[in-house]
C-alpha cells in the first residue's frame, strides 16, 4: 500500500518537474538568451554565456530522463526478468554514464564550436586536482565494481571482516562507497569497499547450510555411545537446526578432567546463530540431566560432610507417592501398591518446547505429569494440531504401553516439565492385583482415540470398541 503510494507520488513529481522544465525551455530560454546577449559587455564572449541557462535547463531535463530510465530499467524490467532488485552500485553507474553521455550530446548541440575532449585533456591541472580529491572515492568506487563483479557475498549473508574477526554481521546493502553491515548488537557498521576488497572475508551465504560447532565435556565414567546418542537427539530437535543434515557428535580429546567433545550442527537461518547456539547448549544440559550424564570439571577429591538424615522432612520419593495417589486411575491402589509404583518410576525433566514422545515411535512406558504442562499433538497436512493439554496429575503414553502399538501422538512440554515414567513390568504387577484397572484404562484409551481421529460432534466411544481394547490389553499383558 505504502509502496504504491510512494511510487505514485514519485511519478507525479517527475511529470510536474519535466513539464515545468520543458515549459521554461520553451518560453523562457530564448528571451533569456536575447536578454543576456544584449546586456553582456564586449569581451566576455556574450554568445557563449547567453546559452548557459539553456544548458542548465537541458541538463535538468537530462537528469530527469536518466532517473526515469533508471527506474524503468531496474525497478521494472530487471525485477520482472530476474526476480530481484538490481544492486545500488549498478544503478548508480548506469545513471552516471547515461548522464555524462546525454550531457556531452547537449553540450555539443549548444556549443558546436567547443571541443569538449580538448577541454578536458589539455586541462592537466584540472585532472590532478580531481584525481587527488577523489582518490578515496574512486578507490571505493572501483573496489565496489570489483566486489559486484566477483559477488563474494550478497545482501542477507553473514560476513566476518578482517583477520582478527573483529566484525561480524548481516549484510544490509552494498553501495558505491561501502558495505553496510548490521552487527549482532544491532549496530550499523559501514565497511568501505576498498577495505572490504583488501581484508580477509569470511562469508556464510544465506542460501547455504552453514555449520556451527559447540564444545563440551563429560566424565570418563559416562559412556561415549550413550553421550553421542543423547546429544545428537537433543540437538537435532532444536529450532533452526537443519533437518537435512544429522548433527555430528565426536570426541576431540581424552583430556585431563574428562572427555572433550564437539558437536557440529547446520543452521537453516545462520543470521540467528546466537539464539540457536544458546538453545543447543540448553537442550544438551537438560538431556544430560535426564540421562544422568555429567559435565566434567577439573577433578578434586573433596571430603563432604553428610547431610543429617534427621533434617530430611520427607522420605525420598514421598512427593512421587503423593502425586501418584492423586492420579484418578491409580485411586483404587492400596498405599503399599502406590509406594511400590513410586519406587519403580523414574523422574525426567524436559525443557520448554521439548519433545517427550514422538508419534510413530515404539514405546513401552507411560508418564504422569509431576509438574508443568504438556501438549498432545497430531500431524495434519504436515502441520502439528493440538489435541489436548495435560496438567499436573494427568497421564499419557498409556496407549502404546497397553496395546503395544506405536505412539499415537506427539507430546511436547509447554514449559519446564517433570514427568514420572512407569514401565511395562511395574504396570503388569499392578494389573495382577487390580484387574478392574484394565477396564477403566480401556475406556480412557478408547475416548482418547476417538478424540484423535474424530471431529468434536462424533467423538463418541462405543462399548464394543472399549471391549475390544480391553481384550487386547489383557492379551498384551498375558492376563486371562
Ligand atoms: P501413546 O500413543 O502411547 O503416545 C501418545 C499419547 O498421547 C497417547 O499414548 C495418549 O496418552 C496421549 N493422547 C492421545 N490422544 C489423546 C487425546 N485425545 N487426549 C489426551 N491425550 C491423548
Amino acid at each position: 500500500m505504502a509502496t504504491t503510494r510512494a511510487t505514485k507520488n514519485k511519478l507525479a513529481l517527475f511529470f510536474v518537474a519535466t513539464a515545468l522544465v520543458s515549459l521554461a525551455l520553451y518560453f523562457l530560454a530564448r528571451p533569456l538568451r536575447h536578454y543576456l546577449a544584449s546586456h553582456m559587455t564586449a569581451g566576455s564572449s556574450p554568445d557563449n554565456l547567453a546559452y548557459i541557462p539553456e544548458l542548465i535547463l537541458w541538463a535538468i531535463l537530462a537528469y530527469l530522463t536518466v532517473r526515469a530510465l533508471n527506474a524503468f530499467i531496474f525497478e521494472f524490467v530487471f525485477r520482472v526478468r530476474k526476480g530481484y532488485e538490481a544492486p545500488t552500485l549498478v544503478r548508480n553507474i548506469f545513471s552516471i554514464v547515461a548522464f555524462i553521455l546525454l550531457f556531452i550530446l547537449i553540450f555539443r548541440e549548444i556549443y558546436p564550436g567547443v571541443n569538449l575532449g580538448a577541454l578536458f585533456t589539455t586541462s592537466a591541472i584540472f585532472g590532478v586536482i580531481i584525481g587527488l580529491a577523489l582518490q578515496d572515492t574512486l578507490g571505493n568506487f572501483f573496489a565496489g565494481i570489483s566486489l559486484h563483479a566477483d559477488r563474494p557475498f550478497q545482501v542477507g549473508d553473514v560476513i566476518t571482516v578482517g583477520e582478527q574477526k573483529h566484525l561480524t554481521g548481516v549484510v544490509e546493502s552494498m553501495t558505491w562507497r561501502a558495505v553496510k553491515i548490521r552487527t549482532f548488537q544491532n549496530h550499523i557498521v559501514l565497511v568501505s569497499n576498498s577495505s572490504a576488497a583488501r581484508e580477509a572475508l569470511e562469508v556464510c551465504p544465506r542460501d547455504n547450510l552453514n555449520a556451527r560447532l559447540f564444545f563440551f565435556n563429560t566424565l570418563y565414567t559416562d559412556s561415549p555411545a550413550k553421550t553421542i546418542h543423547i546429544v545428537r537427539e537433543a540437538v537435532r530437535d532444536a529450532e533452526n537446526v537443519s533437518a537435512k543434515v544429522t548433527p555430528i557428535v565426536r570426541i576431540r580429546d581424552l583430556a585431563e578432567s574428562g572427555i572433550d567433545w564437539e558437536v557440529k550442527y547446520w543452521l537453516e537461518d545462520y543470521a540467528k546463530y546466537n539464539d540457536s547456539d544458546a538453545l543447543v547448549r540448553q537442550r544438551i544440559w537438560y538431556a544430560f540431566r535426564r540421562a544422568g550424564i555429567q559435565f566434567a570439571f577439573p577433578t578434586r577429591t573433596l571430603h563432604v560432610e553428610r547431610r543429617a538424615a534427621a533434617r530430611e522432612e520427607h522420605a525420598p520419593g514421598q512427593d512421587i507417592v503423593e502425586r501418584l495417589t492423586a492420579v484418578d486411575i491409580f485411586a483404587p491402589l492400596s498405599t503399599e501398591e502406590t509406594e511400590r509404583l513410586a519406587a519403580a518410576s523414574t523422574r525426567h525433566v524436559f525443557a520448554p518446547d521439548e519433545l517427550v514422545i514422538r508419534a510413530g515411535d515404539a514405546g513401552s512406558s507411560m508418564f504422569v505429569v509431576h509438574s508443568g504442562r504438556v501438549q498432545v499433538q497430531i500431524s495434519e497436512n504436515g502441520k502439528p494440531r493440538a489435541v489436548a493439554v495435560l496438567n499436573e496429575g494427568d497421564f499419557f503414553g498409556e496407549m502404546a504401553l497397553f496395546t503395544g502399538e506405536p505412539r499415537a501422538a506427539t507430546v511436547v512440554a509447554l514449559e519446564e516439565t517433570e514427568v514420572l515414567e512407569i514401565g511395562h513390568t511395574a504396570m503388569k504387577l499392578i494389573f495382577e492385583t487390580n484387574p478392574d484397572l484394565v477396564e477403566s484404562l480401556s475406556w480412557t484409551i478408547a475416548e482418547r482415540r476417538a478424540g484423535l481421529t474424530a471431529t468434536q460432534q462424533d467423538a463418541q466411544v462405543s462399548i464394543e470398541e472399549s471391549a475390544g481394547l480391553l481384550a487386547s490389553i489383557r492379551r498384551f499383558f498375558g492376563m486371562k
